[in-house]
């Protein structure tokens, strides 16, 4: 065939080549592209040519793939080589709330609302392969990046990853569900290897994997930094052969996280299929290109000329990626997209506001009551600091970003008089990759200084709203650092027990992604989980506070009283075996960490230990009370094939619309092997007006009743009697109902 020789736009509908023919099977032409390739070609598609981009074919007109971060914003664009700004002025994005924030929602219309809209802007910038959404499991309050995933129950991270992925890819756009798998801390990302028992890799860490790639349909997914078994989870012949090609059918692509690749011959065999950001220093030195000293260039066509390999795997990648091209570079019916839209602020407000969690409201001080409120004192760095700069690579450069500070001022107008006092120093600073907030948020008053001053501005206050928690600098939210203790820093405890004893309407926002130690807990009446809302944070918050949105939100992971509390701390390791850490001379020693915890992580841990948590997994209050009845069973025995219902009537016995999260959780009685005390395996979401009542129907398979036998490596439900628990939280179990599998 002439091929070569014509352009490709010269083509009359019937001529068209079949990897071109839209009418023609994908797959047909997936093969078709194939056997028109060079190896030079094929070798050039399967990794990089700058920090975000890899290569199409040119000679045959299939496109490049341009990828970019995620999880909830579109990034800047970078320099071709470098992660410096490429100083472009049409880049910027509306922020969505960070995936704690969506998780928090407890409600898959928001996912899908959100993946939607995050999509169209993905695909606006013209770009093909979004990097996110995140879903490793909250194991540890310390993970520095907890803020980027959804939380520490598998079956609530499944519920909501899924819309997000299919919102996303409805745009054209694929999603790359990040990281695969076990990156489950940031200290020592690279080097850490994870030691598991079957149990806790199929219950707890792959669920949420599972589901975007089984029921999402997720086109790509991220190799995670660390190591499992030994060898690096890019290249991992266990995670990726075995269960996601093996045992989950994925046809999709497997990208490495940037620096992820390690090694030619494990990359080639262990289905890694796009490298990203191995090092090297572009175009400055070296061969022409150092892009083709990466793993999967020239040191992969040497072994191919050598025959050290054949050419089947690299057959088998262009497959993928050729799937891939025809899903969105290649799909010509793809939207447009669109870009910081009215409706892309609608859904990040709407969003934010149902994920917003009230932790405490004693003495109902909350909804602010702007009818009595003359002044409103706002304390606190957080009140000012711009969150959506900062954190790693999910930092973003916006449109804009309404400050808690500007949200509450604007929605109170006239009402009342809002001040301001500092309280607290954290970081001034805001500057991420050559994005700068701009903010000068310099203080050299001392610690004493600052908290005279709050103090002196509460107490003159009808209202005071404290803004606070941890930020995006290292050490707290951030990529590549983890926290270093569940304090909050800077001193804020002392500053808001001063507060306390100065004003008894004294409300405590939480910024953070992360759970918090709260020893004042008992000294302030009323207690709000922000999250990093995105840019409409400020206006979500405030109309939370005043009461335009009655709060909905539930907690995705516990938040424990001391960091012991959590399994991870107390049996499992953490940051990694303790003599290695000790003995390790040199950063690039691989270390062990054993989670001796195994399935007992989050509320998991705390039920089997009886220990009582700050606030529980699924806490979430309202302005008004929800009444529930007594749960039923639509069988009292059921088998195997069968479905069981569970029914409850929830009332509204409050006097303001609001909505609830009517949770279903299984508790298996008896058990051959150790089980956890109850496991969420189902919810629903519900809006009610005061007065209204409705009955909840929760329908389950013997799926919720099965665990991983790691001896028959499948899942199991054995015979015997459950109970299945309705609760408004994991530590508010209002009733139960007995039933059993036959
Ligand atoms: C992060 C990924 C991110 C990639 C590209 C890596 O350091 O771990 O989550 O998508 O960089 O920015």
């Amino acid at each position: 065939m002439l091929l070569c020789a014509c352009t490709l736009t010269g083509y009359a509908q019937t001529q068209l080549p079949v990897y071109l023919d839209d009418t023609k099977p994908v797959e047909e032409r997936i093969e078709d592209a194939l056997s028109r390739m060079t190896l030079e070609e094929k070798i050039g598609m399967i990794h990089a040519q700058s920090k975000f981009s890899s290569p199409g074919v040119p000679r045959l007109g299939i496109p490049e793939f341009w990828t970019t971060d995620g999880p909830h914003g579109i990034r800047p664009e970078v320099l071709w080589d470098e992660w410096e700004q490429a100083g472009w002025t049409n880049d910027s994005c509306i922020a969505f709330p960070a995936l704690t924030g969506l998780a928090a929602t407890w409600n898959e219309e928001m996912s899908l609302l959100y993946g939607h809209s995050i999509g169209e802007e993905a695909r606006y910038r013209k770009k093909d392969i979004l990097l996110g959404p995140g879903v490793n499991i909250y194991r540890t309050p310390l993970n520095g990046r907890n803020f980027e995933y959804m939380g520490e129950d598998p079956y609530l991270a499944s519920r909501m990853v899924v819309p997000y992925v299919k919102g996303v890819q409805s745009n054209g756009v694929a999603v790359c569900v990040k990281h695969y798998a076990l990156n489950n801390q940031e200290f020592n990302r690279h080097t850490t290897n994870v030691i598991l028992d079957d149990r806790a890799l199929y219950e707890i860490y792959l669920p949420a994997f599972k589901a975007a790639v089984q029921e999402g349909d997720a086109w790509s997914i991220m190799g995670a930094y660390n190591l499992y078994k030994n060898q690096h989870a890019c290249h991992n012949e266990y995670l990726i052969n075995d269960i996601l090609r093996g045992e989950w059918g994925f046809k999709g692509v497997v990208v490495s996280d940037w620096g992820g690749t390690h090694d030619t011959y494990q990359a080639i065999m262990n289905g890694l299929d796009l490298e990203f950001g191995s090092w090297t220093d572009g175009l400055a030195s070296g061969r022409s290109n150092a892009y083709d000293n990466y793993y999967l260039a020239y040191p992969y066509l040497e072994m191919i000329r050598s025959g050290q390999v054949g050419t089947q795997e690299l057959d088998d990648k262009i497959r993928r990626i050729m799937r891939l091209a025809y899903n969105t570079t290649m799909n010509k019916n793809r939207p447009f997209g669109s870009l910081t839209s009215t409706e892309h602020s609608e859904a990040a407000r709407k969003i934010a506001e149902e994920g917003i969690v009230l932790l405490k409201n004693t003495g109902n001080v909350l909804p602010i009551d702007l009818t009595q409120a003359k002044t409103i004192a706002v304390i606190g760095e957080n009140a000012l600091k711009m969150m959506t700069v900062g954190g790693g690579s999910s930092s973003l450069k916006v449109k804009y970003e309404v400050s808690p500070f500007d949200g509450l001022k604007n929605r109170v107008g006239s009402a009342a008089e809002v001040v301001y006092a500092r309280g607290y120093v954290g970081d001034p600073g805001g500057e991420y990759n050559g994005v700068v907030s701009g903010q000068d948020l310099n203080d050299d008053r001392s610690e004493d200084e600052l908290i005279a001053e709050a103090v002196q501005v509460a107490r003159q206050a009808d209202y005071v709203i404290f803004f606070g928690g941890l930020n995006k600098s290292a050490h707290q939210d951030c990529e590549d650092s983890d926290r270093y203790g569940l304090e909050l820093p800077y001193n804020q405890d002392r500053l808001i027990s001063e507060l306390a004893k100065a004003n008894k309407n004294l409300v405590v926002v939480n910024i953070s992604g992360n759970a918090v130690a709260m020893p004042w807990v008992n000294e302030v009446p009323a207690i709000v989980q922000g999250w990093y809302l995105g840019s409409e944070a400020g206006n979500a918050l405030a109309h939370v506070l005043v009461g335009d949105v009655n709060p909905s939100g539930k907690l995705p992971f516990s938040f424990p009283v001391k960091l012991t509390d959590i399994g991870a701390h107390k049996v499992g390791e953490y940051p990694g075996n303790k003599l290695e850490l000790e003995q390790s001379t040199h950063r690039g020693d691989t270390i062990n960490e054993t989670y001796h915890e195994g399935i007992f992580v989050g509320y998991r841990w705390l039920d089997k230990e009886k220990i009582k948590p700050l606030f529980g997994f699924g806490h979430g209050l309202s302005y008004t009370t929800f009444e529930y009845g007594k749960v039923t069973a639509d069988k009292k025995e059921m088998d195997a094939e069968d479905t069981i219902s569970f029914s409850v009537n929830v009332k509204n016995t409050g006097n303001r619309a609001g909505m609830e999260v009517v949770q279903l959780y299984i508790s298996d009685l008896k058990s051959s092997l150790p089980r956890p005390v109850k496991e969420l395996k189902g919810y629903k979401k519900i809006s009610l007006q005061p007065g209204e009542e409705q009955t909840v129907t929760i329908s389950v398979d013997k799926s919720a009743l099965s665990f991983f036998d790691p001896d028959k490596h499948d899942w199991v439900a054995e015979s015997g009697d459950f109970e299945a628990l309705i609760g408004t939280s994991s530590t508010d179990i209002r009733s139960k109902v007995k039933f059993k599998l036959r």
